[in-house]
């Protein structure tokens, strides 16, 4: 079983690939199909939301009326510490653009008891109204979330332990070295049902996951390839990051 396609979109460089998946952001919410967003973190995000905040202050953007979640949190890094997602999203969108904080929500990594927060995560996306848009990275090892390999396709949010690969590609943020080993993340089928997902990928790093995830066997080891159950799939690559591909997905490469 393949799945299907998603719709591939490879733009020349990092600064435009950001830039589209900002636009298309913006015009969901502008055109009011994406009320309930669902939010990424990492590097890879940076820009897309400099880009929000800067299309927020020109005033062709409000997020006042949008209601967030974010995929994921580390287990037992407090929302004020610099390298909690809390922080990441107070430094780049929240105390920036005018998202309501009161709606922005990510799952508390320190949690007393995680599986109650995780049901208390999911209940809250559903009492929401489910996501409309779902925005994504992808790890090299084709994580979505924090969805590592052998991530079942049907699960949900959850407490899980990183890989190793996870855990040093972001050691930068733990300068102390006490990088978790635990996190908190919504799972496949949470993302799933998403109304709609987009997926930003950008360099050379993403190259080989981003290749298994379109075109490799739809399974566990590669958690992005789940996508392809989806009907509503964005990617957004540069070319750097579909330098892999190489079935007919390439023909949209080099039209780019
Ligand atoms: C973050 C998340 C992760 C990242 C992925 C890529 O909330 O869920 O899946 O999107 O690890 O991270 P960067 O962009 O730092 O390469």
């Amino acid at each position: 079983m393949s799945g299907r396609r998603p719709q591939l979109e490879v733009v020349a460089d990092a600064a435009t690939a950001a830039a589209r998946a900002a636009e298309l952001i913006a015009a969901r919410v502008v055109a009011g199909r994406a009320r309930v967003l669902g939010l990424a973190t990492g590097g890879t995000m940076v820009p897309l939301y400099a880009h929000l905040v800067a299309a927020v202050r020109a005033g062709r953007l409000s997020l006042s009326a949008v209601t967030s979640f974010n995929l994921d949190e580390y287990v037992g890094v407090a929302p004020q510490m610099p390298a909690s997602f809390h922080a990441y999203m107070r430094l780049h969108l929240l105390d920036e653009a005018d998202l309501d904080p009161a709606r922005a929500h990510v799952p508390d990594g320190m949690a007393p008891d995680l599986t109650a927060e995780a049901s208390r995560y999911e209940m809250a996306i559903t009492r929401a109204g489910g996501i409309d848009l779902q925005v994504l990275g992808i790890g090299a090892n084709g994580h979505i979330g924090f969805n590592e390999p052998g991530s079942d396709f049907g699960s949900r949010t959850r407490v899980l332990e990183l890989s190793e690969a996870t855990r040093r590609a972001n050691a930068a943020d733990f300068p102390d070295g006490a990088v978790p080993e635990r996190a908190l993340t919504m799972g496949i089928a949470t993302i799933l049902e998403a109304r709609e997902i987009v997926l930003l990928a950008i360099g050379a790093k993403k190259a080989a996951a981003i290749a298994a995830a379109i075109e490799g066997p739809l399974s566990p080891n590669c958690p992005a390839s789940a996508l392809r159950l989806h009907a509503q799939v964005r990617i957004i690559c540069d070319k750097a990051a579909a330098s892999q591909l190489d079935g007919p997905q390439a023909d949209i490469r080099r039209q780019a």
